[in-house]
């Protein structure tokens, strides 16, 4: 175990975690934009600075506690006044960058900005690169690309133009801190990055899935397991299929060999 103490309370860490994790599992919390658990860190929004102590850190040193991994002996403070005027730094320039975003402006209350001094733009996007890396992570599309950092950050392709690859998973659109990137659903179609995409139906009963072909298509180049069958079943029908199988081998009908267990 290595021992780090967050605002001066002495806490046991796992090896290998980061200070944000050791945080949240401590209940605390460390504002943050562009982490998430399932995907690696990346450090590009600056919200969750922490000041650090000890295990060799430089005086008052402010680091993104997302990308700190913990050490023997560190001590992290998360509101001195350094933390607090970098952070509020910070939240000015993405409120300059997107002011209509409630999420932002939820966070500006909750830290006491009171004011945006900058030139005020009119984007709808942080450039915190979530909707990039999970599609490339966990997806395995790679539909989207950022190139540069902080505000000088551009889309590739820009932002709203269908990128080729994308296969209308959603999972950008769900995971995005700001909501930025709209989704619209019909009983046929899904529509994102400004292209229509057809949606599967269950080969059952005929209800609208949250599949497309294309999706479904790049998740069995993913998995030598995965069979169409698999994956073109509603919830329902397959719960349906379950509690079948279980009611038939409960009442002898069928065995375990049958069912392939
Ligand atoms: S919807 Fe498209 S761009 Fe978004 S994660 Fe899925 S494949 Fe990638
Ligand atoms: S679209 Fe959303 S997830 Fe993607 S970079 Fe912009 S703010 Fe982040
Ligand atoms: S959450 Fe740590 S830098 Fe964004």
């Amino acid at each position: 175990m290595i021992h780090v103490r967050i605002n001066g309370k002495l806490l046991e860490a796992k090896k290998g975690e980061t200070v944000l994790q050791l945080a949240q599992r401590n209940g605390y919390h460390i504002p943050n934009l562009c982490y998430h658990p399932s995907l690696k860190a990346d450090g590009a929004c600056r919200m969750c600075l922490v000041e650090v102590k000890g295990a060799n850190a430089k005086p008052n040193s402010l680091t993104t506690a997302c990308t700190l991994t913990v050490k023997e002996g560190m001590e992290v403070l998360l509101d001195t006044p350094e933390v607090s005027k970098h952070r509020n730094t910070i939240l000015e320039m993405l409120m300059a960058l997107v002011p209509d975003s409630p999420v932002l402006t939820k966070m500006a209350e909750e830290y006491g900005l009171k004011e945006i001094r900058l030139a005020q733009g009119d984007e709808v996007c942080i450039k915190c690169g979530l909707c990039v890396r999970i599609c490339d992570e966990v997806v395995g599309a790679k539909a989207l690309a950022m190139e540069g950092r902080g505000t000088e950050t551009t889309f590739n392709p820009p932002f709203n133009e269908p990128p080729e690859r994308c296969v209308a998973c959603t999972s950008c659109a769900f995971i995005c801190p700001v909501q930025c990137i709209p989704v619209k659903k019909t009983n046929d179609s899904i529509t994102i990055w400004g292209r229509e995409f057809d949606r599967l139906k269950c080969t059952r009963c005929g209800r609208a899935l949250d599949l497309t072909e294309e999706h479904m298509a790049l998740m069995m180049t993913r998995s030598s397991h995965l069979k169409p069958e698999d994956l073109n079943v509603c919830d329902v029908c397959s719960r349906k299929e379950v509690l079948g199988t279980m009611k038939s081998l409960v009442d002898g009908q069928i065995t375990l060999e049958r069912v392939g267990k």
